[in-house]
């Protein structure tokens, strides 16, 4: 088993560049699905999430190659299969997006239901209703979804989410954008990555709009055809680089990132004490290293993300004061992590959706596990400011999500190894 040991005290220095969206890349990539022709995708992050996906593709009958570093050119013209390889689909989360990109191109689709991170229950009831409202029949069990076409066949529809949903607002808008008729989905999930889904979509020749507000509208197209088109930057993963240099110190430059999507974040990095500049596709971050209590309450987009709970966490375990952590979207989102941060001091009392965390003036070295991929990141930003070396282990988890992340961080200054058993 990999993990990393990093010794802590290290301040951040320099400039990091952001990758492409895990969360845009993994709707993305199962949309050129609906493409019949070439997709040209830039900005593609090479994490294992990416890469367990273009293998499904490959092995469904997708023609993938490797332009250049972050360019994936896929051609899904002769797609032979509506029934994804079980094994590669239970290897992640986002793997349910074949269900939509599927049943819109085929009518059908067989897919086993996902694996990824288990920090709370994940249902997918929601993304069922909109297949459903869509005229399919769906045939579901504990480990299998199968869609079908019903008695009226597939056609556009009016869909209310009962709560918001990324996962069911990218699966509704998969399914729908081959079908005859207008669908709108009400109570959407207005994400960034849910915008940038949409405008591939677009950019191959569907008709969306309304994405990023809570009624996204698709106008039924006959085909797509190919095209180019460039990820955005991911919000988290520069969201996880600014939450660093607060808890470490430092003056970083976080570049490839877009300043709209960040301010959630870097409004509550603020109040923590947090100096940030702001320029057309950077964000300079400045600190010290030593923090103010806050109070963060996490929120669908545009509010503070859950994807960022952990690393704020960390924040607020080393600021002065007593912090208030609320989790809206997934209540037992704090076990992932919680216990692994206590065995290095921090003080954290969980009591029901809120955290109360007890500022520190030190984190001390530990041996902990990743549970999932934002507690994991959380861990390592813990390590680097914790006396003496931490190691991290289960890493497979956080590099689901982080590209090069010991890269990045040896070259902002960081004391970190990936050490493989
Ligand atoms: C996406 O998960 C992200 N994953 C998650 O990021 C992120 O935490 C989450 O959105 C919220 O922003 C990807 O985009 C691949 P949801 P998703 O459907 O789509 C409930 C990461 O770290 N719900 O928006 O699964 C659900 O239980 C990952 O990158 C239903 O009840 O999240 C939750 O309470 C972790 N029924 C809430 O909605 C459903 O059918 C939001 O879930 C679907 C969801």
């Amino acid at each position: 088993m990999a993990r990393y040991e990093i010794c802590g005290g290290n301040p951040l220095q320099g400039s990091v560049t952001i990758s492409g969206a895990k969360n845009a890349a993994v709707a993305i990539l199962p949309a050129a699905l609906l493409v019949k022709g070439k997709c040209r995708v830039e900005n593609v992050p090479d994490i294992s999430d990416v890469r367990i996906l273009l293998d499904i593709l490959a092995d469904l009958g997708a023609d993938i190659r490797y332009e250049a570093p972050g360019v994936v050119l896929l051609d899904c013209t002769n797609i032979v299969s509506t029934h994804p390889n079980p094994e590669l689909v239970r290897k992640m989360r986002a793997s349910y997006y074949l269900m939509g990109a599927l049943l819109g191109r085929f009518h059908k689709a067989n897919v086993a239901l996902p694996g990824g991170c288990n920090f709370a229950s994940r249902p997918i009831d929601q993304h069922i209703k909109g297949f459903a409202a869509l005229g399919a029949d769906v045939d579901e069990n504990e480990d299998y979804v199968n869609l079908t076409p019903g008695p009226g066949g597939l056609q556009g529809n009016r869909i209310s989410l009962d709560v918001v949903s990324v996962g069911a607002t990218v699966n509704i808008m998969l399914a729908a954008v081959l079908l005859p008729g207008q669908t709108v989905i009400e109570n959407a999930a207005k994400e960034p990555h849910i915008v940038d889904l949409a405008n591939f979509l677009n950019t191959m020749g569907a008709h969306i709009s309304g994405a990023g507000t809570d009624t996204v509208k698709i106008r039924g197209v006959e085909s797509l055809q190919g095209g180019t088109y460039g990820i955005i930057p991911d919000q988290i993963e520069a969201g996880t680089y600014l939450a660093a240099v607060a808890a470490a110190g430092g003056n970083v430059l976080v570049r490839n990132v877009i300043p709209k999507h960040m301010e959630c974040i870097t409004s509550k990095l603020e109040e923590m004490g947090a100096k940030f500049i702001n320029y057309d596709d950077a964000i300079r971050v400045q600190s010290d290293g030593r923090l103010q209590h806050t109070t963060v309450k996490t929120r669908p987009y545009p509010g503070f993300p859950t994807d960022m709970q952990a690393q704020i966490c960390v924040c607020m375990a080393l600021a002065e004061g007593i912090s208030r952590l609320t989790e809206s979207v997934y209540e037992t989102r704090f076990f992932g992590y919680c216990t692994e941060l206590a065995s290095m001091g921090a003080d954290i009392l969980i009591n029901g959706k809120t955290a109360i965390v007890t500022g520190q003036k030190q984190l001390k070295g530990a041996t902990v596990r990743a549970h999932d991929l934002r507690a994991g990141a959380a861990l390592v930003i813990a390590g680097l400011v914790a006396e003496g070396t931490t190691r991290v282990e289960n890493i497979h988890f956080i590099e689901r999500g982080y590209e090069r992340l010991v890269e990045k961080l040896t070259a902002l200054g960081a004391d970190i190894r990936r050490i493989e058993d």
